[in-house]
């Protein structure tokens, strides 16, 4: 049965979510990359989906189902990953819950290093291009609502205050990873909402909980008309 408009507010709306690791090759069967289940992105997409938004959901290699529904853009590296977010523009918001690896290794090899004694392989790492920083600094065409995470383990609001600040996105969703939290790979997240006029603590709950929350949220930031 048709949902009430009332009830899809995003409607006509174009969302692109960022979920997953990225993997930097080393060679072939080596690579680097970020710890990621890909559960909390996945269960952002799914809620924008339900309140009516059309999505699309760039990810890397995740453990996490992909939500259906989606338009799935499934990538592997940082500067792939840039270029589907990219290529997917125009969007009215963009959420970046992906684990970037921070750097890739420079002239990864296309064939497999082999041990040596005594020789071990001289990797010089670049810095990937910062995904939600470019969107977020974008002079024409930029989303309305860009919004980031923080995944930190020390000075937790300190950190993605100043993170938010820097990056220039409108808001980041800060959370501690520590070990111990069991946030990392569990099912539960407590993250704190960032925006440019302050911060608010959200209560720990699901992450399905804190998808539907920030998807009701970009749905009031967003407001009416996104059908017109
Ligand atoms: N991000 C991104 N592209 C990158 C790095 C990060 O889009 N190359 C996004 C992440 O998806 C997240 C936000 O930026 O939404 C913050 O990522 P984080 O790793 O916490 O920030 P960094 O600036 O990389 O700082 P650091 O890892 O040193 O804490
Ligand atoms: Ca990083």
């Amino acid at each position: 049965e048709a949902a009430l408009p009332a009830e899809r507010p995003l409607a006509g709306r174009h969302v692109i979510v960022t979920s997953g690791p990225t993997h930097e090759p080393i060679d072939p069967v080596r690579y680097i990359a970020n710890r990621s289940s890909g559960a909390q992105g996945s269960a952002i997409a799914a809620a924008l989906l339900r309140l009516g938004a059309r999505v699309t959901f760039v990810s890397g290699p995740a453990e996490a189902p992909p939500p259906e529904g989606a338009r799935i853009v499934p990538v592997e590296t940082a500067e792939q990953m840039r270029m589907a977010v990219e290529a997917a523009l125009p969007a009215d918001a963009a959420i970046f819950a992906a684990a970037v690896a921070d750097w890739r290794v420079e002239g990864a090899s296309g064939s497999k290093i082999k041990k040596r004694e005594g020789a071990l392989p001289d990797l010089r790492l670049v810095e990937n291009p910062d995904i939600l920083a470019r969107i977020a600094g974008m002079a024409v065409g930029r989303p309305d609502l860009v919004v980031g995470f923080a995944a930190e383990t020390d000075d937790v609001i300190a950190n993605a205050t100043a993170k938010r600040a820097r990056k220039g996105c409108d808001w980041i969703l800060a959370n501690d990873v520590s070990p111990g939290t069991g946030i990392m790979g569990g099912t539960e997240n407590a993250v704190t909402l960032i925006t440019r006029d302050g911060s608010e603590e959200w209560p720990r709950m699901t992450k399905r909980a804190v998808a539907e929350r920030l998807a009701q949220r970009l749905a009031e930031a967003l407001g009416a008309g996104g059908e017109s």
